[in-house]
């Protein structure tokens, strides 16, 4: 699915149903990064017009992504807990060039943020597939489909915008990194763990 090497083992889905306190915390928080992310990323290219016509519109969504997620804490009556770390991302964060040009280092990170989408949606899908509770069953689709045009749009710019990069070979790279990170994920109930 989305170009990615390697599928979760569907028994994480029984990992999170055994405590979905725990998972709303942590996707609260990645729809929080989310947001943070494209907006860092429209601060960094602020010239280029469409992109920061599309991720202010991405923003705005996965803000109310983590308004969503935020509502269903509350009318389970749950608190948001204090702000999770996400070591997959921070894995993933490895990958991409520092020093590179200002060109590279926007294609890195355009190709990172698809990358999270990817992930995301993959396990948004197998949670929609198979978590038992219906009210997050179906939220689960409806995220996916959302988060599946997200990944869609980072990469239309890395390859709009990646004049002298060889954004393929770059996304296939990062495609064989992440295979290598998420082999020891897929074993706590967060949305990446
Ligand atoms: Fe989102
Ligand atoms: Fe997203």
């Amino acid at each position: 699915m989305l170009g990615l090497k390697l599928a979760t083992d569907p028994r994480w889905v029984n990992i999170v149903e055994s405590n979905i306190e725990e998972i709303l915390t942590d996707h609260a928080w990645c729809e929080q990064k989310a947001a943070t992310n494209a907006i860092t990323i429209i601060t960094l290219n602020s010239e280029h017009t469409d992109l920061v016509t599309e991720l202010l519109e991405l923003a705005k969504e996965e803000l109310e992504h983590f308004q969503m997620v935020h509502d269903i804490i509350k009318k389970r009556g749950y608190t948001l807990g204090r702000e999770r770390k996400d070591s997959y991302v921070n894995e993933l964060y490895k990958f991409m060039n520092k020093g590179g040009n200002r060109v590279q280092s926007m294609v890195d990170r355009l190709l990172f943020s698809a990358m999270i989408e990817a992930r995301s949606c993959e396990r948004f899908k197998l949670l929609s597939k198979r978590i038992k509770d219906p009210e997050l069953s179906k939220f689960y689709h409806d995220l996916m489909i959302s988060e599946a045009g997200h990944y869609t749009t980072f990469l239309k710019f890395a390859r709009q915008y990646g004049q002298g990069v060889d954004v393929e070979k770059r996304w296939k790279e990062l495609i064989d990194f992440e295979a290598e990170v998420i082999q020891n994920y897929g074993k706590s109930e967060t949305i990446h763990g």
